[in-house]
């Protein structure tokens, strides 16, 4: 009998893909561990990601979140839902392919505007930015973070997530494709 093969998988995207949604319930089918990169970040420093901007800045939370990364990925077993911006910065992309398996939850611009603009205030990336003017950020953002994004190993359309099957039938069709 062949031995169990570990799985490590990582859960990437724009901010209001899904990621932690669908990666709660892809750990829960494929008896998997979870873990949420942003919270086991607040969890360690005792502050909320808001805060660590606030006061860090964004280069001083982009170190936290690679350190963070660093450690999450030695954990076996495990789905790890990353923060939208942590593919984009200190070749993490690259290592997260190094160390696991690497889904990418695509949705439109479109969808995420109206996914994000009710909690947008939660998101220091997004604050303070009106609904059109958070379009046009959108857009232009994931254009430069696709790069990163698309090598992801699989990517998979997440466009459809209003209700408890849809988030279901993700979780059932990324189980049979890792
Ligand atoms: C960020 C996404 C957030 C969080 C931080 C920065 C980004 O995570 O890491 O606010 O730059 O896209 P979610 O994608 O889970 O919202």
């Amino acid at each position: 009998m062949q031995p169990k093969q570990m799985k490590r998988i990582f859960l990437i995207g724009y901010m209001g893909a899904g990621k932690t949604t669908v990666g709660k319930d892809l750990a829960q089918r494929g008896g998997l561990s979870f873990v949420d990169l942003d919270h086991a970040i607040e969890a360690r420093y005792h502050k909320t990601v808001r805060e660590i901007f606030q006061e860090k800045g964004e280069e001083g939370f982009r170190e936290i979140e690679r350190k963070m990364l660093a450690e999450v990925s030695t954990f076996e077993d495990v789905v790890i839902s990353t923060g939208g911006g942590a593919p984009c910065f200190y070749g993490n992309m690259e290592f997260m392919n190094s160390v696991g398996t690497t889904v990418y939850l695509k949705v439109s611009v479109d969808e995420l505007v109206a996914r994000l603009e009710p909690c947008k205030h939660t998101r220091p990336v997004l604050q303070g930015r009106s609904c059109e003017e958070l379009k046009t950020f959108i857009r232009e953002n994931i254009e430069k973070r696709e790069v990163h994004y698309l090598k992801a190993s699989i990517v998979f359309d997440a466009e459809t997530m209003l209700t408890e099957t849809d988030v279901e039938n993700i979780s059932k069709a990324l189980l049979n494709l890792l």
